[in-house]
């Protein structure tokens, strides 16, 4: 059993992609917010390329914690470090902590995970190239779920779904 308080955080599509060419599969407002709802105030732990993708940088009002074998200054605002047990430690027991991606970060960390803030797009992306590890719902217990129909502004159907570990 970790110390830490973990969750990840995620946008999925039916088979588990979660992006294209560095970037989303899609922009669905309604996730942006969802998002920041839940990381706001807490400690974010992403990938150099995640970093890369954000449009503005670090995410304010977070602590933000960079993993990269890079040199720190192309991350201006970050925490940056050169492995997960190296995140971890710069982290009190008393914080909570979501991975914000990407699949190599999501995959090292699942088993480490406490909880899945996982928002599941109703549709299967054609191109993609990188994906959320593959779920045993055996081990999650589904805990909140919202579903969302498609509108003006989002193109599809979506669920924010929360799991946590049985
Ligand atoms: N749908 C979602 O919720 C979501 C969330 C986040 C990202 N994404 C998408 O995912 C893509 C970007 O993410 P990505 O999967 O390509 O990569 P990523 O995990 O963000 O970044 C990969 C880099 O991070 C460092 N890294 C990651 N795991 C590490 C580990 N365990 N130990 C040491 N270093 C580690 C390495 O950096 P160095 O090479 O610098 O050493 C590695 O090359 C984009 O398409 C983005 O839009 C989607």
């Amino acid at each position: 059993m970790n110390r830490y308080n973990i969750g990840a955080v995620v946008i999925v599509d039916n088979n588990n992609a979660i992006g294209n060419k560095g970037d989303l599969l899609c922009h669905l407002p309604n996730d942006l917010k969802h998002f920041k709802k839940v990381t706001t105030g807490h400690t974010v732990i992403m990938g150099r390329r995640t970093f890369e993708s954000l449009p503005k940088g670090a995410l304010p009002n977070r602590t933000n914690i960079v993993v990269s074998s890079a040199n720190a200054d192309n991350f201006p605002d970050c925490i940056v470090v050169k492995s997960i047990d190296e995140a971890l430690a710069k982290c009190q027991p008393e914080d909570e902590i979501f991975i914000i991606g990407g699949g190599p970060l999501y995959n090292a960390t699942i088993t480490i995970t406490d909880s899945l803030y996982l928002t599941r797009i109703h549709h299967s992306f054609e191109e993609v190239d990188t994906y959320f590890p593959e779920i045993d719902f055996d081990e999650w217990q589904l805990v909140e779920e919202e579903h969302h129909k498609a509108d003006d502004k989002h193109k599809y159907d979506y669920s924010f779904l929360k799991y946590v570990r049985k």
